[in-house]
């Protein structure tokens, strides 16, 4: 007799994992690359050559693996119960705060890697700031979104160097796509330019491992300047709310 935890780590071996009696699904683009997406999604293979996971439903609704979320999530809800390690976007808040930046770019310096910590990490920049824009000032989102470019490119005119850590991660002869390059030009000779180059002086990589920033520092601000919707970010009908219930239930089928 095996307990359910167990016939779920048996079929996890088969890459399908089930629960409660339901097959659980991951989109391509999770699997994609440690597998050819061409050939479908592991949990789809393992399907097709088991005929009794044929007759189980799928899992359309909360995972019963990750934490329930509250009804009407808010934007510090998600911090809590879906977002990974965020210290570095909250030690760059804090630099900002400790630097004099507006509460507009304290805010944007705390979201602008939402995306590495919750949603995917390929154009980070871009992806962040489309889940923020309808939350928040055009200005923060727009930072949001170049700054990814903008890391790049030194400006010495206020202090900032290519960083270290990209030597170390991209290599010294890396070039950056022809889109970044392009988006950079754009960004420079924009009215919003400084707010964007503000999240990169800001941002930090050498995490102090001794500094323990709260969210809790950064509630007000959030309040002042995030558009929380009454209903709960995601049940609203905003056009990045999909990706908020996406971020709430990552394995929904379909
Ligand atoms: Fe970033
Ligand atoms: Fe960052």
């Amino acid at each position: 007799m095996t307990s359910p935890l167990e016939r779920a780590e048996a079929l996890e071996r088969e890459q399908i994992v089930t629960l409660e009696n339901k097959v659980i699904t991951r989109s391509i683009i999770y699997t994609s690359g440690d597998c050819d997406p061409r050939e479908g999604p592991p949990w789809r293979k393992a399907l097709m050559a088991n005929p009794e996971l044929r007759e189980m439903q799928f899992l359309a609704g909360d995972d019963p693996r990750l934490p329930a979320v509250p009804e009407k999530p808010t934007l510090i809800d998600y911090f809590t119960y879906r977002f990974g390690p965020a210290e570095h976007l909250l030690q760059s808040a804090r630099l900002a705060k400790l630097n004099g930046c507006s509460e507009k770019v304290i805010l944007a310096c705390l979201l602008h890697d939402i995306s590495v910590v919750g949603f995917l990490l390929p154009d980070h920049g871009y992806w962040g700031a489309q889940l923020v824009e309808p939350y928040v000032d055009k200005e923060v989102a727009w930072a949001i979104k170049y700054h990814q470019a903008l890391r790049f490119y030194p400006d010495e005119s206020v202090g900032y160097e290519y960083p270290d850590q990209y030597l170390r991660w991209f290599g010294d002869d890396y070039v950056p796509d022809p889109y970044i390059e392009r988006d950079y030009q754009h960004a420079r000779n924009h009215r919003w330019y400084m707010s964007a180059r503000q999240i990169t002086i800001n941002d930090l990589y050498a995490f102090d491992p001794d500094v323990t920033v709260s969210l809790d520092e950064f509630v007000d601000i959030i309040g002042r300047h995030f558009r929380q919707p009454e209903e709960g970010l995601g049940n609203d009908d905003s056009p990045s709310a999909h990706m908020w219930r996406t971020i709430v239930r990552p394995t929904k089928f379909l």
